[in-house]
């Protein structure tokens, strides 16, 4: 229970996006969960296949694995954000690249199968490793597991680190298949105040060069709810955003993540949230905006043209089997959760002794039961009532149908068959709902 407590926290603060043979492992179990440890869900950002078909896919058919590849390392420390990375770090990526593939030695047998179809390289900021670095941590993978033929390889990268020679490698010398831009806004004092090092005209650049060397499946991320953002601004930021003609667009409403400068601001009153009215609006936009620019919302933070939702992290979504590697990172089996330390130094040194440092947490039926809840709520699909049938102790079914009902005559879920949606009003409330609906 302790796993979807802390989720909980962390779908709550937020807002509406609202991500064997192991050699040996540190394993301490039930240890406490932390919110930034589910950080991944998200891009989870953090995770999730061939599951589209008439651009809507199947929740449970497919048993898939995928990927992530943690890479800590950020070239300055972004305002807003609390993801694992260290900066002024730069001597150690190499010798990072080498744990990543003792690593992956280390963890050769976590898998039931040998089949990958999706690999994420997530940040911090990957956009800091050599395309030399890059394919040796990928080669390293292919020697140990098979490559699905539609195969899924994305690459997170930062504006400023776009140079189109860079681009052009990552294009003509690597497997990555789809790029994940951060571009945040598209307004200079808000990238500003964000810290972020580029401005919008290198956002932009950014991605007229990605698409002029070739990529065709781009994504990317934009963050609204920012101090004093109007709802016009956000409408620039969307109509900059659908004009670039991207494939994939992951919007979040800023979260003030302890720890983060924007945090200490606000408790400073340096800053102040903007109120709850314009956030509903700015949320409503996206919705519209994204709709008319042929942009699906497959998941309450993610939208897709057709066939172009984010499989690996659908699998995320989809409580598909991962395997993250990295100082930080978060792997998922079906049956435990595990997440590695996040310290670059001492990842490094317990990999090169041959223990994995990682702690891990066995989750009960009820853990899962409710992470289903969770998850799929947030997806177009919903709950399938079929699914918690089959797959969880009946003993529950009666609580669970009744919580549901009572969220569809308040006109927050909306009943399809055996699925239960999200209405437009509930999305907006989602924590809250899943919240009130675990057992
Ligand atoms: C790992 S980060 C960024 C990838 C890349 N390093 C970059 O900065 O361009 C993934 C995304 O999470 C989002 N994010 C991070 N912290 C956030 C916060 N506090 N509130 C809202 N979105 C956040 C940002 O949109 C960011 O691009
Ligand atoms: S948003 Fe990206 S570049 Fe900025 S600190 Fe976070 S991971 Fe690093």
């Amino acid at each position: 229970m302790t796993l979807v407590k802390n989720a909980v926290f962390f779908i709550l603060f937020s807002a509406f996006f609202i991500n064997a043979n192991y050699g040996l492992i540190l394993i301490i179990l039930k240890s406490s969960f932390t919110i930034s440890k589910l950080r991944y869900l998200k891009n989870i950002n953090a995770l999730y296949f061939t599951l589209m078909k008439n651009a809507s896919f199947s929740l449970k058919k497919l048993k898939l694995a995928g990927i992530y590849i943690h890479i800590p390392f950020c070239k300055s420390k972004c305002n807003y954000c609390d993801f694992y990375s260290e900066t002024n770090n730069a001597n150690n990526i190499e010798q990072y690249t080498k744990a990543l593939q003792k690593e992956l030695d280390l963890r050769s047998s976590y898998f039931n199968t040998q089949q990958i179809e999706t690999i994420y390289f997530g940040g911090g900021s990957p956009s800091t490793l050599s395309v030399e670095q890059i394919n040796n941590v990928f080669n390293k993978i292919l020697s140990i597991y098979k490559l699905s033929d539609n195969y899924e390889f994305t690459f997170e990268v930062n504006p400023d680190d776009l140079k189109i020679k860079y681009l052009e490698e990552l294009r003509n010398k690597t497997s990555i298949n789809r790029l994940s831009i951060g571009l945040q806004s598209f307004d200079n004092n808000d990238l500003m105040l964000m810290n972020r090092r580029h401005n919008a005209k290198q956002a932009i650049m950014a991605v007229k060069n990605a698409q002029k060397v070739g990529f065709n499946n781009i994504s990317g991320d934009l963050i609204y709810g920012l101090p004093n953002m109007t709802k016009l601004k956000w409408e620039t930021n969307l109509n900059i955003f659908f004009e670039l003609n991207l494939q994939h667009l992951s919007a979040y409403h800023l979260t003030y993540e302890e720890g983060t400068l924007y945090y200490k601001w606000l408790k400073q009153k340096k800053i102040t949230e903007i109120p709850e009215d314009n956030s509903i609006e700015q949320f409503d936009l996206l919705i519209d905006k994204a709709k008319n620019n042929n942009f699906i919302q497959y998941e309450i933070s993610n939208f897709g043209k057709e066939n172009y939702f984010s499989k690996h992290n659908s699998n995320y979504w989809n409580r598909e089997q991962y395997l993250g590697l990295g100082s930080s990172a978060h792997s998922y089996d079906g049956q435990t959760r595990q997440w590695n330390i996040a310290n670059i130094k001492n990842y490094i040194n317990s990999i090169f002794e041959n223990k994995i440092p990682a702690q891990k947490e066995i989750l009960s039926n009820r853990d899962k039961l409710n992470e289903y809840i969770m998850t799929s709520l947030r997806t177009k699909e919903g709950i399938d009532f079929d699914y918690i049938k089959n797959n969880f102790d009946t003993h529950h079914l009666k609580t669970i149908s009744n919580l549901l009902n009572k969220k569809v005559k308040t006109n927050l879920i909306i009943k399809n068959e055996n699925n239960y949606i999200l209405s437009q009003k509930g999305k907006i409330i989602s924590d809250a709902i899943i919240t009130d609906l675990f057992i």
